[in-house]
């Protein structure tokens, strides 16, 4: 039988906190609109004239903006005393401050009281049409058991938990119990390999791990409680590793090892489904989450209770256009912020009902996206432009053969969706009716900053661009080039940095507050620099044109060209890697590499060598497709290897090839060139 699990009452916004809240929100002069009906969070601001006026005061009266919001949207236990306290020159970023909350009471316990039986999640297993479904009942039950199953074996408050896990119900429900007991998550994507995983157990020094026996995908099986077992090897922290079954397959268990045995159709049946909410203050870490970076190791970004929370679920509101009822399909892995923030917290904060795609978009055929969106009447599909390249090539008829009179918004994320992709996205998978929002945000960001359709539901939408900033973000442009200035005009490029805070933003880097400050907040003081560069249109929309910095996008997977090149380091005298235009992936990798002298190898032998220490060492797509050979590599008299020259010789662009003057060596670049010809 089921028990509610504790605090109803006391997680009801306090008639105190109203008092401020109207105090907060009144907004002088003008007549009345609408905006209570679009917006209910606005409600107290009486007197803005439209939508756009709301837009416009979310940035410049930002404070009372969120305030109203974070009181309308979240369930307090105590109600916040500080709307923020940030100082972007300092990287110091805190909102709410005062507030105390449990995230897992907002995802679950709030929509158990008022409609236990719906479908908080479905499950789309990578076995075509064997779905499963769970209601936010089952979900807090699973929870709790999750949550006291970590708390039986000493996971404490503080505590930080490796979830290493495909996408999958348990998984969802570990990341919430996680949060229910007030222990931080770190989601490993499970594709990556046992280096990588390691690296990151380490990093966040984690005691504990929760895995499955094997996953399952494309009809392939994979092995990720052995990937574990290899991992840990190298983790002295880890105590204990949770193994729960997704395949009937038993795996060898050690002293460490705790199967998660109750578990059938990932529904723990051992333990208390009550499990006691830890009350959280509002700038407690929620999860890490590890990225790449231009330079050096993958950082761990950090994400905090309220916030984070507040800012995921309101622009899953209101980019997709999500109503009450609606099944809001993304596609994205748990591993990665789309599936921390639009799969998990923003879906489940609002009382959606959200997919758990566990597949790839061409098993068991090309359909497959559209059988599952006819299957299960999804209203919002979300998904990366790689997927929609890749489909478009198989043809219209895989969509055609599926009923999609379901879908109400599309939405692209991840890298830039060229206008190909965007025209049959829209009028093929669309039908000519659903608009396409190209969602710009990044793993920093916590959730999307720039999309079509944020504040105004009808708004024009232009094929390929981001566009509008969503409530309470400023972007800005800054002069890269020359000045360093900020770009005031339109029709112009520049850095993309935001001006102002907001509560979504990540706090800080793991264990490394300074590097947070360098790579954020240095290259442009006072504002958040988010390494990508952009074009503001004469309209004032934004189109992202892509990184600044050295890192790649790889099929919407981010990668530091510099993490390839410190595997490759040790067979090769040096290297240098970059990312090319890839017609399905965005980017490919494309690796230089100069041997070691006296050294006797065939080529293809090492290539396929490099190959497989990039899969073992990070993972499968950070693979090279190209490995170009060279006796030396384009430098300047200062030693510097010359990136613009490689990547201008890669697009054969060799007009573009700019100012040789400071090349050390002039010939090395001839040599590149033949070289890059003969390989093609
Ligand atoms: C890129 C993924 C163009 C960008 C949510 C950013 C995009 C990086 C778009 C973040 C988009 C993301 N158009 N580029 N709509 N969305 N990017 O951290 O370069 O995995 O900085 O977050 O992806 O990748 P991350």
């Amino acid at each position: 039988m089921w028990l509610p699990c504790g605090c109803t009452s006391k997680y009801v916004a306090s008639s105190f906190a109203r008092r401020i809240l109207a105090s907060h929100l009144h907004v002088s002069g003008r007549s009345r609109c609408n905006v209570a009906a679009f917006m209910p969070e606005a409600a107290g601001f009486e007197g803005v004239s439209g939508r756009a006026a709301l837009r416009e005061l979310s940035v410049s009266n930002s404070e009372s903006f969120w305030a109203a919001v974070a009181r309308h949207r979240l369930s307090w236990s105590i109600p916040f005393h500080t709307v923020q306290d940030c100082d972007l020159s300092r990287g110091k970023i805190k909102w709410f401050e005062g507030g105390k909350l449990n995230v897992s009471v907002n995802c679950l316990d709030r929509h158990v009281h008022t409609c236990p039986e719906r479908v908080a999640l479905i499950w789309e297993r990578d076995e075509r049409g064997s779905e499963m479904k769970y209601t936010y009942r089952e979900l807090l039950e699973m929870t709790c058991r999750v949550g006291n199953l970590l708390r039986r074996h000493g996971v404490k408050r503080g505590d930080c938990v490796t979830i290493y896990m495909p996408t999958c119900p348990l998984a969802v429900a570990s990341m919430l119990a996680c949060a229910r007991i007030g222990a931080a998550h770190n989601v490993v994507f499970a594709g990556f390999s046992a280096d990588a995983l390691a690296e990151r157990i380490r990093d966040a020094q984690s005691s504990t791990v929760i895995t499955v026996n094997q996953g399952v995908r494309g009809g392939k099986v994979i092995e990720l409680k052995k990937t574990v077992d290899t991992a840990v090897e190298s983790c002295p922290t880890v105590k204990q590793v949770f193994v729960a079954m997704r395949t009937d397959n038993p795996v060898t268990m050690t002293a460490r090892d705790i199967a998660m045995e109750e578990v059938r159709e990932q529904k723990m049946l051992k333990e208390d489904v009550v499990c006691e909410p830890a009350v959280m203050n509002s700038e407690d870490v929620l999860f890490l989450l590890y990225t790449s970076g231009s330079t050096g190791k993958p950082k761990g970004l950090v994400h905090t209770q309220a916030g984070y929370l507040l800012y995921a679920a309101l622009t899953h509101r209101y980019v997709f256009s999500y109503h009450d009822g609606d099944v809001f399909g993304c596609v994205a892995d748990i591993g990665w912020i789309t599936g921390h923030s639009y799969v998990v917290y923003g879906p489940l904060a609002n009382g959606a009902t959200t997919v758990l795609f566990e597949s790839t978009p061409i098993y068991p055929d090309p359909g497959r996206y559209w059988d599952m969106v006819e299957r299960l009447k999804i209203n919002q599909f979300y998904g990366a432009p790689t997927a929609i390249r890749l489909l478009l090539k198989y043809g219209d008829q895989w969509v055609n053969k599926y009923d999609r009179s379901t879908l109400k918004t599309l939405g692209s994320v991840g890298e830039p969706i060229n206008t190909e992709a965007w025209e049959w996205y829209h009028r093929v998978v669309g039908d000519g009716r659903c608009p396409v929002v190209d969602t710009w945000w990044q793993t920093e960001t916590g959730g999307i900053c720039i999309a079509p359709r944020p504040s105004d539901p009808d708004a024009e939408i232009v094929p390929g661009m981001a566009m509008r900033p969503f409530f309470g973000i400023k972007p800005v442009l800054i002069d890269t080039e020359v000045s360093g200035e900020l770009l005031t005009s339109n029709n112009t490029s520049g850095a993309l940095c935001m001006a102002q805070p907001w509560p979504g933003m990540a706090r800080t880097i793991h264990n490394n507050h300074q590097r947070f400050i360098e790579t954020y907040f240095q290259p442009y003081p006072g504002y958040f620099f988010t390494g990508d560069g952009a074009y503001r249109s004469e309209e004032g929309y934004y189109q992202i044109t892509g990184r600044l910095d050295d890192v790649i996008n790889v099929s919407g997977h981010r990668i530091g060209t510099a993490e390839i090149e410190d595997v490759v380091c040790p067979a090769v005298a040096e290297s240098a890697v970059i990312g090319y235009t890839h017609s399905i992936k965005g980017q490919g990798v494309y690796a230089f590499v100069v041997l070691k002298k006296g050294i006797d190898v065939k080529e293809a032998d090492l290539s396929r060598q490099l190959n497989g220490m990039v899969s073992e060492k990070i993972a499968k797509y950070a693979s090279p497709d190209f490995i170009q050979f060279a006796q030396r590599l384009p430098k300047t008299r200062s030693g510097k290897i010359m990136r613009r020259v490689l990547r201008k010789v890669v697009e054969s662009d060799l007009e573009g090839l700019g100012d040789l003057s400071t090349l050390d060596d002039p010939a090395a670049v001839q040599e590149i060139i033949q070289g890059h010809e003969k390989l093609l």
